[in-house]
Formats: structure tokens, sequence, C-alpha cells
């Protein structure tokens, strides 16, 4: 097969987007800046025998992969972590959400300890999560909940997930307590990932709950959870109940993006790791300033930045053959990106939408509030919030940050493409 990359001297596309893990195509080495948080994270785990910390921040700013990135000092300093992380999923309750902690930490201790493999709390997991799943259709996802007709008022816990709760409760304890006591090992990290996906498919209330309804666990000895997430739900969902909000909040503040100079620093380290042959000259497949520009254009958005580097690479693969191979310019990847982004636009949403959102870009370039924009379409909060939401919810816009209390939106990278104003940023 045709293959683009070694056109380049790499073995594989540097733009992927996955997150780092020992053991996975993209090693933890190739992370770059962010030593303040992640010495923040070692801090503050250091600092007491349980811990509960937030990494929150916009989306694709790089999350995940600091928690992963910490996972791996913490690991180095004795804990027992898993580098898969627990992808919470929507509308999981209490009973499925422990289920799938005590699985986490049944395997993590499990490949830092295979000596405890046979100690009664170790098996007696793995009987009920098997149990667990296969009554509740796998996947970790619980339908013995209330489930579909789950109303806010109505909030009961029925026996059979009781005893779940129960036994998975005590059976966490003990394994915590096999591989914690006599020193073993200094603690168990649990990572929690994307929380913000628990409200997807309805209240934050409910997603709230989930939360205290385990509230005591997050403070057993030896536990030590990194909770991750985007701001307004993370925030949302820790904050609702004071019982809660008191042992997770105030944690860290929202991630700030990698300066410039890091990104240019995470691209250059992928293509020395991925370089095809021991030796061998590689062609950068961007120029830096172009990266750098698309970069700007994401306003931190790494994972956006990526994908529109790989996307503009992919489309302009058989373009320069014949030709010697060379980095790719700004202007270029965005004239081949550009009617790519606009159809796609132009599928998503109405003419109508599209007209505000060019409104957003133009006259309120770095930001605006909902407030700003009731002012200026003279509409009401509702109708305005509802052009907020549906074009955050497509990717065209976000929150760039607080004005006071009022969230301050711009379009992102992929919008302001679509609409072709990627001038400024050039
Ligand atoms: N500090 C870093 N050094 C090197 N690569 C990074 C760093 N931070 C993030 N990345 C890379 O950027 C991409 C996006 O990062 P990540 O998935 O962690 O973002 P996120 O904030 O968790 O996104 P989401 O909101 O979608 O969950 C990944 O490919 C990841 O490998
Ligand atoms: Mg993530």
């Amino acid at each position: 097969m045709y293959d683009l990359w070694s056109l380049f001297g790499l073995r594989e596309s540097p733009f992927f987007q996955d997150t780092l893990a020992p053991g996975s195509p993209y090693p933890t080495e190739l992370f770059v800046g962010r030593k303040a948080e992640s010495d923040r994270i070692l801090r503050h785990v250091a600092s007491s025998p349980s811990s509960r910390q937030v990494l929150h921040g916009p989306p694709g700013i790089g999350k995940t992969t600091l928690a992963q990135h910490a996972k791996g000092l913490l690991w180095e300093e004795n804990h027992i972590v898993r580098w898969r992380s627990i992808a919470v999923v929507a509308g999981q309750r209490a009973p499925a959400l422990l289920v799938d902690i005590l699985a986490s930490v049944h395997e993590a201790v499990l490949t830092a300890r295979p000596a405890l493999s046979k100690e009664e709390p170790m098996e007696a997991a793995r009987g009920l999560i098997r149990s667990f799943r296969q009554t509740s259709g796998g996947g970790g996802i619980s339908v013995l909940g209330s489930g579909a007709q789950a109303s806010t008022q109505t909030h009961y816990v029925r026996p059979v997930e009781a005893g779940v709760l129960q036994e998975a409760w005590r059976l966490l304890l003990e394994i915590v307590n096999l591989a914690c006591g006599k020193r073993e090992a200094d603690g168990v990290v649990v990572h929690l990932n994307n929380i913000e996906n628990l409200t997807s498919s309805d209240s934050m209330e409910e997603a709230a709950r989930t939360f205290r309804d385990i509230r005591d666990l997050f403070l057993v000895p030896g536990l030590h959870w990194l909770v991750v997430g985007t701001s307004d739900e993370t925030l949302g969902i820790l904050g609702s109940y004071p019982q809660v909000r008191s042992i997770f909040l105030p944690s860290h503040p929202p991630l700030a993006p990698l300066s410039a100079d890091d990104f240019l620093g995470l691209l250059h380290a992928r293509y020395a790791f991925l370089v095809e042959k021991k030796n061998r000259e590689i062609v950068v497949p961007v120029e830096d300033e172009a990266a750098v520009a698309v970069y700007t254009l994401f306003r931190g958005d790494l994972r956006g930045a990526l994908r529109t580097l790989e996307q503009g690479c992919l489309s302009l693969a058989g373009l320069t053959e014949g030709e010697p191979v060379r980095p790719l310019r700004y202007d270029e990847i965005l004239a081949t990106l550009r009617p790519v982004y606009e159809a796609e636009m132009l599928a998503d949403l109405s003419a109508t939408m599209i007209e505000r959102m060019r409104e957003i870009a133009e006259t309120h370039g770095d930001g605006v509030t909902q407030g700003d924009l009731k002012e200026a379409w003279d509409v009401t909060p509702q109708r305005v919030s509802q052009v907020v939401g549906q074009l955050e919810r497509r990717g065209y816009l976000s929150q760039v940050g607080l004005d006071g209390r009022a969230k301050v939106y711009a379009l992102t990278g992929t919008g302001r493409i679509a609409l072709g104003l990627t001038r400024s940023a050039g």
C-alpha cells in the first residue's frame, strides 16, 4: 500500500490523538511540559494516606494524558496504578460504577502483585465482577437500576443493588489492605476518566447523586483518586452535594493550554520516536510555523489541532507525488481543509445557525457571553442558550474563559476553518 508517512521517513502518523500509556504504541516518554502541574499532583498524593484530585479543563487540552503521566511518576514511587483509566459511562449508577472501580483496582493489584491472586478478596472480587456484568448485560452498564423510568423524585437502591454495593465495598477495602498492608505498596491510584459522560444522558442531579452514594469510598486510606473531566460538568457533579464538594473541592485550577513551544516539542518528540529507520533523515510533514498557526487557531485544543494537521497531510498526500517531499505550509493545509470542514458544517447546521456563528466570529472574535448575545440579537435568553448549546455540541463553539461568573465563548478552530476565518492566526 502506498504509505504517506514513509515518504517523510516516519513509521506512522505523528498526529495521532490517543493518550499516552506504557505498553501502548505511544509511550509516556512522549510527554512534554506541565512540570508544575505534575509536581502538584504528586505533592498532593504524598501529603496524606488518601487523596482526591480533580483534573479538569476544556476538551482536548491534555487532561487524560496529564493523569497518565502522573500515574507513571507515582508508579515509580511505589504506587500501584492501572494504565487504562476507568471510563465513566452515561447514566451509570453507584453499583455499576463501584463494580468498575473494584475491577480496576483488582486488575492493578493483580498486575503489580501477582502473588496476591489467590487471596480470598481477590478471588471473591473476580466472582462478583463476573456475575454482576453477566446479569447486567455486560459492558459495565447497570440495567438493575431504575434505568429508563428513573425519576429525579424517587431514588431508592434495590435490595440486589444494595447487596452488590456492600460486597464490592468490603472487597475493595480488603484488597487495598492486602496491597498496601505491611508497607507492600504506598497506595493504589484510581483514575476515573471523562466523568462528564455521566451527565450526557440525564440530569446533572443523577450524576451528582452517583458520587454522593459512594462518597465515603473516596476517603479510604490507601486510595488516591484522580478524577478527570471537562470543567463545567465535572465541577457541577462534584459541587452539587456539600458532603462531596467538601472532600473534592477546591482542587486544581482548570488545566491551561500547553505553550506553542511545548506543542512544537510534542511534535518533534513524536517525529523522533516514529522515525522509520534509525539514522534515516526525516522530513517534517508540516512546517513548524504552520503547526504553531494551526495550534493557535485551536486555542489549546491539542486533539483538534492534531486532527487538523493529520487531515491536512492525508488530503494532500497524492499531490506532492513526483516532487520531492517537503513540509506543508499553513495556507496549503487550510486551502485543502476549508471545503471539507465547510461541507460538514453545511450538513450539520441550518443557514440561520451558520449566520449566528459567523456573527459571533466577526463581531466578538475575542469571546462573547450569552448576555452579550442576547443584547446583540435581541432574542430571549432561552433562544441564546439554545443556539450556543447546539454550536457547542457540534464542536463549533467552546468556552474559552469566564467573565465574572458568565462563561465566555469563542469559535473553535474547526468553526473558524469552516467559515474561512483563519487569517488572524496566520
Ligand atoms: N503534555 C503532553 N505531552 C505530549 N502529548 C500530549 C500532552 N498532553 C496531551 N497530549 C496529546 O494530545 C492529545 C489530546 O490529549 P488528551 O486526550 O489527554 O486530552 P483531553 O483533555 O483528555 O481530551 P478530552 O477532553 O477529549 O478527554 C493526545 O494525543 C495526547 O497524547
Ligand atoms: Mg480525555
